[in-house]
């Protein structure tokens, strides 16, 4: 059952091409620019406009992928999407995309899945552009100076000021669109693009400024522009994570905490040598990088970290923190305790902790003016937060 209105505009979505000109290995639609294919890329930014019924014309036999892509950009609209099979034109492709529409849809736009960068404000803008007479197409001003040839002859120069490049999505009143799409096809007609056809029926076009991100993906140059655009637009974000430990005191020996020594301190109770500062670390960059906790990765099924201090601890969380393609930017800890004294030790444990990690750790201390377990002398409490950056 739906639980979305029912739109009034669909997109059409031709990705039905074969994508010569790149030469990408597959039909272009499924070519990726990064992790995802042209296609996801495309639809992406469909479904991040206005609602609308997003019909997708694939390539015969790749129905089954253009759906996964499909479901996987629509999140909650899924069900205003639905797949067809292109033909052999791209016209031929978008006659099979009309066929799909609602009976509800009012306003068709017809999009090239190859402007995979297409901005969703331009899709809606051309949407809202729409009357009930004329057909819309966004445009750029053409910057190159342009000649007229014959062959390797320069004929005349051409005024580019009474050009402009077409882009698409490109929008219509439906009832036109389909009577023009029925003329063409009864005269054998093909066109380059859907303005042509409709203006070729006798509507009207109108024009809005198009977008450098709409550019169409032909040939591995475009492809590499557009890795270029999504690698330069979209940094992964940096990331927290928040750790703490508490130990008691009365394990054997002495004190170990904070990487270092402490000859003649009580020792912490625990599984390892107690170090609550070189755990709480360990959880707060584990937590950061997304990768679970301290007793996941060192916990007591790992036989081999009894008693093990914080060298082992830290160059170990190095490893998994990297291994998941982080880099750490720092750490900030502070323990609660009235035992050790830390003050004369702060620049040395900073130092050794920060070695351990190849990253500044700052350590500071405080007691709790009596209050708690740690002011009653019982134990330590550690609390860390660690920021980590995607490579
Ligand atoms: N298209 C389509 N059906 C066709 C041909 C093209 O749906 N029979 C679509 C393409 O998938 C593309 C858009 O129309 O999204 C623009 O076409 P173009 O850039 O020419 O793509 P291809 O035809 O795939 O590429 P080429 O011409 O290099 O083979
Ligand atoms: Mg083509």
């Amino acid at each position: 059952m739906s639980i979305l209105p029912v739109p009034d505009t669909a997109i059409i979505v031709v990705a039905a091409g074969s994508g010569t000109r790149l030469d990408g290995g597959a039909p272009k639609a499924f070519v990726g620019i990064d992790a995802r294919p042209i296609l996801r890329h495309a639809l992406d930014r469909v479904f991040a406009a206005a609602p609308a019924q997003v019909v997708v014309v694939a390539p015969a036999g790749f129905e089954g992928d253009a759906e996964t892509e499909m479901r996987a950009a629509a999140g909650e609209r899924a069900e205003l999407g639905v797949v067809v099979t292109g033909g052999a034109t791209r016209q031929e492709s978008v006659a099979a995309g009309l066929s799909a529409l609602w009976g509800d849809v009012t306003t068709v736009l017809v999009h090239d899945a190859a402007r995979a960068l297409t901005p969703p404000e331009q899709i809606d803008a051309v949407a809202r552009a729409v009357t009930h007479e004329a057909g819309v197409i966004p445009a750029l001003p053409v910057v190159d100076t342009l000649k007229r040839v014959d062959d390797d002859r320069v004929v005349a120069a051409v005024d580019r000021a009474a050009l402009a490049a077409a882009q698409t999505p490109q929008g219509f009143p439906r009832a036109l669109l389909e009577a023009s799409y029925a003329a063409a096809r009864e005269q054998g007609a093909e066109y380059t693009d859907d303005a042509a056809l409709f203006a070729a029926a006798g509507h009207e076009v109108r024009r809005i400024p198009g977008s450098e991100r709409a550019f169409k993906i032909t040939t591995q140059a475009d492809l590499e522009r557009a890795r270029h655009l999504l690698g330069a637009s979209a940094p992964r974000a940096p990331r927290v994570g928040i750790g703490t430990d508490v130990h008691a005191f009365g394990g054997e020996g002495d004190l170990w905490l904070a990487g270092l020594h402490w000859p003649g301190e009580q020792a912490l109770s625990g599984h390892s040598d107690g170090d609550a500062v070189a755990h709480a670390i360990v959880d707060a960059l584990l937590g950061a990088a997304g990768l679970g906790d301290i007793g996941q990765h060192f916990g007591t099924a790992h036989p081999e970290y009894a008693g093990a201090h914080a060298d082992v601890f830290l160059g170990r969380t190095r490893e998994l923190v990297a291994d998941a393609g982080f880099t750490i930017g720092n750490v900030s800890v502070q323990f609660q305790a009235n035992r050790p004294r830390f003050a004369a030790r702060r620049a040395e444990a900073e130092q050794v902790l920060s070695a351990l990690l190849g990253a500044p750790v700052s350590v500071t201390a405080t007691t709790t003016d009596g209050l708690g377990f740690p002011g009653r002398g019982e134990g330590v409490a550690v609390t860390a937060v660690a920021l980590v950056f995607p490579r």
